[in-house]
Order: structure tokens, then C-alpha cells, then sequence
């Protein structure tokens, strides 16, 4: 289908500033070692605000085969927005990639579809790749079937896309979200395609046979495979996972 699988780790609030420059280093020799082509796979790491400096430091000077990005970004530009950062922090950091609507941010943060849609605008408006995270609690799934809020999400998100620009879906469903319980690769599947339509309808056809839907939600090095096969299914967002580097090397190199 023409779409390079991305791999994203997603370290929230974990690894501080020597694990974290220790981790990209080592991953990046695994990946070395096993000649990982990122023309084949896609590999991004999305550390704290507060690292994203050493990663770009360590991954420029180094050249290495690794993108990264921000856990979140201000919907606004500058101002009077005490602990937040602007897309144009992140983009001067050399940042490809912006998490946006995480189900944390959404629960802890309270963050509304309308607030997610005004911030992949900003992460377009800076030239960054939002990854729009969208998925149903295990109460939502026990109303209104699998897709349905998934779907609902994405159609309000994407109202913030400008035309022409990348966008990365991740589907992720809150209940396997760090509980072990992950989807099956067929829920995965079926969600997936339920959500390239939404792009299909929202930017067109063009659009949404370009677009990468990640699934995430406890993917492992057991499960990864199972999920890659699925037609929909364009790569993996990882939590937990992602802090392991032999379980992340083994997720990234799936096909092997
Ligand atoms: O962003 C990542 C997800 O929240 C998945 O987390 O792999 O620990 O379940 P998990």
C-alpha cells in the first residue's frame, strides 16, 4: 500500500535525562547492528519536553536512523500560557512528529475534541506531523460499540487539518491502554478501517490512502506482528514497551 510503518515509543513521564540519552543511544546501535533501513520502518521516540534537546543533539550529531517528537503542544503560538510549548518550540528543535488528544491528556487535562481539533492546527501551522490519538473507554465500548466514539473524535480532530499536510492516526482503545489487555489484531482492524474513512470523508481519498493508523494500546514484542498484518493497521504507538530496549528493538523490527 505504499505506507513506510512508523513505530512510535511514547515514554509519557518516564526514563530521566541519563536513561533517556543512554536508551536512544543503545536503541540506535541495535538498529545499526540489525542495518535497519528506515525507508522500511519508521522509528520516533517521544521523551519529556525537558529531553527533547539531548535526543536532537545525540540524533543529529550521530545521524542517527530515529525521529522524535513532543507528548503535546499548545494550541496557541506564545503568550501568557504559563507551562505550556508552542509548535514553534518544537519545529526549532528539529521535532518531525507531535502526540496530539492522548486518552491521558483527554482524562487528566481534561482536553475536548474542539481543543484537539485547534491543536493540529497549530502542529500543521508549525510543520509538524500530529499523530491524533482517538479511542473508546470500556464503558464507551459497552454503549456504543467499537467505532462509533473512535469515529466520532477523528471527524472533530480533523476539522483542524490543513489540506495537503500529514497526519498520523493512533487508534487506541483506553482499556488496553498499560493494562496488558491489548485489542485483537481483527478490533484493531475493524476500528482502522472505520477511521480511514473518516479521513477519506474528512481530506479525501488521496489522503486516506497516505495516512498511517497506528494501533496502540499494551503492544509487546508478542503482539506486534499480529496487528502489522492487518491491511489497515500502519504501525504501533507504545507505552509501557518503549522503555525496554530489547522489547522495542524486537517491536520495531516485527518482521524479522
Ligand atoms: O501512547 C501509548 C499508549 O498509551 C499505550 O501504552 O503500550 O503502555 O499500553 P501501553
Amino acid at each position: 500500500n505504499g505506507r513506510t510503518p512508523l513505530i512510535a515509543g511514547n515514554w509519557k513521564m518516564n526514563l530521566d535525562h541519563l536513561q533517556s540519552i543512554a536508551f536512544v543511544q543503545k536503541l540506535a546501535w541495535t538498529l545499526k547492528d540489525a542495518r535497519h533501513d528506515t525507508g522500511d520502518v519508521e522509528v520516533a521516540v517521544f521523551p519529556p519536553f525537558t529531553d527533547l534537546r539531548s535526543v536532537q543533539t545525540l540524533v543529529n550529531s550521530d545521524d542517527l536512523p530515529i525521529a522524535f517528537g513532543g507528548q503535546d503542544l499548545s494550541e496557541h503560538d506564545s503568550g501568557a500560557y504559563t507551562g505550556e510549548i508552542s509548535g514553534a518550540f518544537l519545529k526549532a528543535l528539529d521535532a518531525r512528529y507531535v502526540i496530539i488528544g492522548h486518552s491521558e491528556r483527554r482524562q487528566y487535562h481534561g482536553e475536548t475534541d474542539e481543543q484537539i481539533a485547534a491543536k493540529l492546527t497549530a502542529a500543521h501551522r508549525h510543520g509538524l506531523v500530529p499523530i491524533v490519538c482517538v479511542g473508546e473507554t470500556a464503558e464507551d465500548l459497552e454503549t456504543h460499540g467499537p467505532s462509533a466514539v473512535p469515529v466520532a473524535q477523528l471527524r472533530i480532530a480533523l476539522g483542524g487539518a490543513s489540506k495537503g499536510q500529514e497526519v498520523v492516526v493512533a487508534y487506541e482503545p483506553v482499556w488496553a491502554i498499560g493494562s496488558g489487555q491489548a485489542a485483537t489484531s481483527e478490533q484493531a482492524q475493524q476500528v482502522a478501517a472505520a477511521l480511514r474513512a473518516v479521513v477519506a470523508e474528512v481530506l479525501g481519498d488521496e489522503a486516506a490512502a497516505a495516512t498511517r493508523i497506528l494501533y496502540g494500546g499494551s503492544v509487546k514484542a508478542s503482539n506486534i506482528a499480529g496487528f502489522m498484518r492487518e491491511a489497515d493497521v500502519d504501525g504501533a504507538l507504545v507505552g509501557g514497551a518503549s522503555l525496554l530496549l530489547d522489547e522495542f528493538s524486537s517491536i520495531v523490527r516485527f518482521r524479522q
